[in-house]
């Protein structure tokens, strides 16, 4: 384990302005004080409570928890459930079905809102198209779409048939793709032509033809959604357009009703190896606590609020509170396809004043940039509807905090920071919204009915003032419930580090409040744009190139983005002939897009030549942030050999490659 990859924030701890929930909020709020207390000493018993409040059974639950073979829980596991139903046709049962469940807004201008009634309905006819396509209960469909209803509906119509989703972001590349449906042993994949972004269209389908061409047998047949119009390749008796099969299916359809522990969905995130792991949820205990915490933290209220989350599907927000959490618990919702510049940089609060936005959830990141924009924009736009705003993602700094706060919530609505992970499937720490004095850059308190702590090297738990790793004590309802087909990788990566507890990979403090403030990843993961990127996965695309002999990425600090990737590589037989360092750095730039995605391109690709190790051959990680953040070099005393950093800036000093 190295070092914290985000500086000691140290000068947050001294942060002391508070924000007190208003009176007339709190009045209001769904969680009034005296939360915490109420939940009593057995945990799973207050979950249990939360699931038969919250959500349909088929076949009640009579045992909450069982984590008798631990570090694998089992929540409720003799009920029977079905996630689409209880995401849809039950609020229609119940009479709202003219609710609108989203208001789809498409980066072109079209817009279409989909009411309860209709989703059920066309996730009833993806439901029996899938079925007829040979989709199964237990069998996995991989789902690679942009942010349209479509998307929504897929994920449903797999729930309803209790066939696991995995989702993959559209940024992601045809090779990650691939590696992605193989893993999993995809049956059917659902992708698009293309969709939008920054005001063009993009192709989607080609990477699927990729991605299926270098082997993936499994696959039997593609559906594709028509989004864009433009020219896409054909393969017969395989691709089968959604518009010629959705419209004319039937509606009758019955959800499966699947064991609380069978597999809702999996979703690659990146871990420290170079091989993303294949994160499993559960039914039953994921959706108690999506929806116990999409009430709870964002203080919704169904009949009333439009709620807006900006994350994409492809993320584990996008699961969790795009379409399980809000779903349930009958909101309406906004659902927006494009990038927050497209046509103008204005797009996303004409989108708030559009349909009256109530709650936003977005990323510290997005945040930054509408700073970096000006404060003229957002002001043109009327945001009064706005009653409480969220972050999550990465860790917030104050200022940003406090800026979200005045210039988008009017100097009145609370702010929550939630901490969560897609390990973790739902929000752990958060303020209560109605409940919490807030600090600006803290997510502060673990949530009624989840324990966790910041403890030391030895697992023991901090004093108020002190740092260390931020750990969870008790089993919830959400975990994971393992990484597919690595049971192994599974109890290694989160429960040995700590015996019987588990392990997030976040460095974290406790102020003299004994409130949590997440500092940063203590693995080789980082975190740009609040996407979860490998360390090691870049490194091993890099030296998957020819002229590269090896790689050493860092994340280093970046005022917009967190961090940045910043790669440093050693270049074979002293490089390329007839290639200037400008195009070796893009030709190696572009690579990693083609390799893993877009989002992990490098800032910077610095070519050295050697790379600072210790005796034992491990990269000194800490020393290359210190040049990518052009900070004086740390203690160097650890080197196996000490003349190497002054190496690599002599080498440096000849010019970098920023672009
Ligand atoms: O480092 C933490 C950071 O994001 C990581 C989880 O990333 P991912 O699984 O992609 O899920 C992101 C969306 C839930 C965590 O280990 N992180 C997430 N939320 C916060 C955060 N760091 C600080 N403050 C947060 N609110």
């Amino acid at each position: 384990m190295s070092e914290p990859n985000q500086p000691a924030l140290e000068n947050l701890l001294t942060e002391g302005r508070r924000f007190e929930p208003s009176p007339e909020f709190a009045a209001q709020a769904n969680v009034q004080a005296g939360a915490y207390d109420a939940v009593g000493e057995d945990l799973a018993a207050y979950w249990a409570g939360r699931s038969r409040e919250l959500l349909t059974w088929r076949t009640p639950f009579t045992q909450s928890l069982d984590w008798s073979d631990a570090p694998i829980a089992r929540w409720f596991a003799d009920g029977t459930i079905n996630a689409a139903y209880n995401a849809l046709d039950r609020h229609v049962e119940a009479g709202i079905g003219d609710r609108v469940a989203l208001h789809f807004e498409g980066e072109p201008g079209d817009s279409r809102s989909i009411t309860y009634a209709e989703l059920r309905d066309e996730v009833a006819r993806t439901a029996n198209v899938l079925a007829s396509l040979g989709v199964r209960t237990g069998d996995r469909v991989a789902i690679y779409l942009p942010l349209v209803p479509e998307a929504v509906v897929a994920m449903l119509a797999c729930a309803r048939l209790g066939a696991p989703h995995s989702v993959v972001f559209g940024g992601f590349s045809a090779e990650a793709l691939h590696s992605r449906i193989e893993d999993a042993e995809a049956k059917v994949v659902i992708t698009a032509d293309g969709g939008f972004r920054r005001g063009k269209p993009f192709a989607l389908k080609p990477a699927v033809d990729e991605a299926l061409a270098k082997g993936a047998p499994s696959v039997e047949h593609v559906l594709v959604v028509r989004r864009t119009g433009q020219e896409t390749a054909w393969t017969e008796g395989r691709d089968v357009w959604w518009h010629d099969v959705v419209p004319q299916a039937s509606t009758e359809h019955e959800p499966a009703w699947v064991e609380a522990e069978h597999p809702l969905f999996i979703l690659y995130t990146s871990g420290t190896t170079g091989k993303p792991k294949g994160i499993l949820h559960t039914t039953g205990g994921y959706l108690t606590q999506v929806a116990a915490t999409h009430r709870d933290v964002f203080d919704l209220k169904p009949a009333t609020d439009v709620y807006w989350c900006t994350a994409d599907i492809g993320w584990v927000t996008g699961h969790s509170y795009v379409v399980y959490g809000p779903l349930v618990n009958g909101a309406t919702q906004v659902i927006y396809e494009g990038t927050p510049d497209t046509p103008h940089r204005g797009r996303w609060w004409e989108i708030v004043a559009k349909y009256g936005v109530t709650i936003l959830y977005t990323a510290p990141t997005a945040i930054r940039t509408y700073m970096k924009w000006g404060e003229e924009i957002p002001a043109q736009h009327d945001l009064s509807s706005l009653r409480l705003l969220g972050s999550v993602g990465e860790p917030i700094n104050p200022e940003a905090w406090v800026w979200y706060r005045r210039v988008i919530g009017g100097d009145r609505t609370p702010v929550v920071d939630t901490w969560w992970q897609t390990e973790t499937g739902a929000i752990m720490i958060s303020p209560l919204p109605g409940v919490t004095a807030a600090k600006p850059g803290s997510a502060q308190t673990p949530l009624p009915g989840i324990s966790a702590n910041v403890v030391d090297d030895d697992g023991q738990p901090v004093p108020a003032g002190g740092g260390g790793y931020l750990v969870v004590n008790q089993p919830w309802p959400a975990m994971l419930r393992g990484i597919w087909g690595d049971p192994e990788r599974y109890a290694d990566t989160y429960w040995s580090r700590f015996p019987g507890v588990y392990f997030a990979g976040d460095g974290a403090k406790k102020d003299e409040d004994g409130d949590i403030w997440v500092l940063g990843r203590v693995d080789d993961v980082m975190n740009v744009s609040g996407h979860r990127l490998s360390t090691t996965e870049i490194e091993s695309a890099l030296v998957s190139h020819d002229w590269v002999a090896e790689a050493a990425v860092v994340g280093a600090s970046d005022d917009t983005t967190g961090q940045a990737v910043v790669a440093f590589v050693i270049l074979r037989g002293g490089g390329p002939e007839g290639v200037t360092e400008a195009e070796l750095v893009e030709t190696l730039r572009q690579h990693v897009a083609k390799e893993i995605g877009p989002i992990a391109k490098p800032r910077q690709v610095l070519v050295v030549p050697e790379l600072p190790k210790t005796r034992s051959g491990k990269i000194m990680r800490r020393l290359l942030r210190d040049i990518a953040e052009n900070r004086t070099i740390g203690d160097a005393t650890t080197l196996a050999d000490s003349s190497v950093m002054d190496l690599i800036k002599s080498e440096l000093s000849g010019g970098g490659s920023k672009d």
